[in-house]
């Protein structure tokens, strides 16, 4: 990737079911995905975020059924608390589709249809099956588990009816060719091989209706069968380009979708069938390009168990945030959940992250460098000295000199969490040369032109490392990056610089006036419950 490549890049979030609030597993999915956005941008990028919320849904109806609202009300309640999480997740989504208000996503979903059915890829069908309404999906009854929902552990329900069906079966070849040369990319390799085994034991057509009855006129009708509506999947799926007008083939389904060289959607690995398999084949049979990415994020758990909306064990992501801050909440999901597997969140896990990687690593780092620079040099940046604590420095140079490569490698595969690992390396090399230069012994001492140099040369290379650290922080952790650049008396942690420039070695400029040294992660300690105990969930 150039360093200033203004092409257009276009990401996704899955769009969640509004049937029940925001849960931890949504704010993981959103900030690995931001993370990945706000990184594209820094890279030069034109970024268009997208996310947004799936409304067509049965369950929806039964929701609204039980609180006694219409269907439309409790969607657009329920849709607005997970825009509501733009602001305190810190996330710089550019548009938010809601499916069922909205004429662009209804006319897409509309030309859609039409195009596969001028492909004659639809055709009625008498079914009966077993539909889980938790999922919106039928289950083939050896996918159950003792006759029971894998997800929700429920008992289906029979479904029969009549049905328009897709001839998924009609792209079995063509989507294992995609796949395996990666023209569509699915990621991580362990994903794309689950999707093509799944593919070669034989696709099925699927049902992309239900009749009106039973989604209680609740949906998207079928274009010239107003008896029918969509099965909610097929009009959910467009959302990725409806949202970018498709229906009137205008500018920026052109910009972002026909002609961006990166259509990346992020999704969680239970729904990866309708993503890498129904999606593509519905665009082969419209003549509609193919998403050119779609990585595939684990679970997270809290403590041990899974996190779902039906089986109410869920954890408020604002309540972290407004009890511990925003940048704690992002760093824990990036950092110590690994983008590509399932994780576990524990109130333990999270407090020591905090603590050790943000107070003490970065925090503390910070403060001790900023004090001891308005200590001994007036609060300005010294300068350094060629030749002084060349030795002491080489591994925290080094560590710094490959950082800007180490995340883009990671990024490049969604690993946010390496990423981070690269990024707190140079934290560890920079508290380790502190702690082998001394620059507090060498103070005492500094009439010595020599030991001068050095004291000089241990300031500079250590706010030069937290410089650096908050240049490639920015992606994933843009309020404390901005601090930390702050307290080093830049505007920002960016500085107008790009990727290349902003990660090489020796931009601070000495005689930087530092500002006093705030402190950035105030330790935190477990909540204790009222019998005494430290909460551990
Ligand atoms: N409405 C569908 C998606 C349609 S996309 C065209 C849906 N909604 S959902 O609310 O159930 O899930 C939304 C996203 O959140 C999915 O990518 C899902 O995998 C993810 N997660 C839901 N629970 C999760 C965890 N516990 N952990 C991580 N992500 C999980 O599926």
């Amino acid at each position: 990737m150039s360093d200033r490549d203004a092409t257009p890049y276009y990401i996704t979030t899955a769009i969640p079911y509004v049937n029940g609030v925001p849960h931890m597993g949504h704010a993981l999915e959103y900030t690995l995905t931001d993370a990945i956005a706000r990184y594209q941008r820094l890279r030069g990028r034109d970024v268009r975020f997208q996310t947004g919320t799936d409304e067509n849904s049965l369950k929806n109806v039964q929701a609204a059924e039980k609180e006694g609202i219409p269907t439309a009300d409790l969607v657009e309640r329920n849709s607005q608390r997970f825009l509501d999480l733009r602001a305190p997740l810190g996330l710089s989504f550019d548009d938010f589709i809601r499916t069922s208000a909205e004429p662009r996503h209804a006319e897409g979903a509309r030309r859609l249809w039409e195009a596969c059915a001028l492909h004659d890829d639809f055709y009625r069908r008498s079914y009966e099956g077993l539909y889980c309404i938790g999922c919106e999906q039928f289950y083939a009854p050896d996918e159950l588990v003792d006759g029971r929902c894998p997800t929700h552990f429920t008992v289906p329900e029979t479904v029969a009816e009549e049905n328009w069906f897709f001839r998924l079966s009609a792209y079995q070849d063509a989507l294992e060719a995609l796949i395996e040369s990666d023209t569509l990319r699915i990621a991580p390799p362990s994903r794309k091989n689950e999707v093509l085994s799944f593919i070669r034991r034989g696709l099925e057509d699927f049902s992309v209706s239900r009749s009106e009855a039973r989604a209680k006129g609740w949906g998207i009708r079928v274009p010239g069968d107003p008896g029918q509506v969509m099965y909610v999947w097929y009009d959910a799926l467009s959302n990725y380009i409806t949202a970018l007008d498709y229906a009137g083939d205008g500018p920026a389904y052109r910009r972002w979708w026909a002609e961006c060289p990166d259509r990346v959607h992020i999704v969680g690995k239970d729904i990866i069938r309708f993503h890498c398999i129904y999606w593509p084949a519905m665009l082969l049979s419209a003549g509609v390009p193919l998403p050119t990415e779609i990585f595939v994020h684990g679970f997270i758990t809290l403590s041990g168990g899974k996190m779902s909306k039906s089986t109410g064990n869920v954890l408020d992501p604002l309540d972290l945030v407004g009890t511990y801050g925003l940048d704690s909440l992002r760093y824990y999901l990036l950092r110590h959940i690994r983008s590509t597997e399932d994780g576990d969140f524990t109130m333990e896990r999270f407090v020591a992250a905090h603590n050790a990687d943000l107070a003490d690593q970065l925090g503390n780092l910070l403060r001790r460098t900023t004090s001891m620079i308005n200590r001994y040099y007036g609060g300005r940046v010294p300068a350094t000295v060629d030749g002084a604590l060349d030795d002491e420095s080489a591994p925290l140079v080094e560590a710094a000199a490959v950082l800007g490569d180490r995340v883009a490698a990671a990024m490049a595969d969604y690993l946010n969490h390496d990423a981070l690992e690269a990024i707190w390396t140079v934290l560890a090399e920079a508290n380790r040369f502190l702690v082998v230069a001394e620059p507090w012994q060498l103070a005492k001492r500094r009439d010595d032109p020599a030991i001068e140099a050095k004291l000089a040369t241990s300031l500079y290379v250590a706010a030069e490392a937290l410089r650096l650290v908050a240049y490639a922080l920015q992606p994933f952790l843009p309020t404390t990056a901005d601090a930390v650049a702050r307290q080093l008396g830049l505007p920002d942690a960016r500085g107008g610089l790009t990727w290349v420039e902003g990660t090489a070695w020796g931009r601070l400029a000495p005689g930087t006036a530092v500002a006093e040294g705030g402190v950035l992660f105030p330790k935190l300690e477990l909540p204790v419950s009222d019998d005494g105990e430290t909460s551990a969930s």
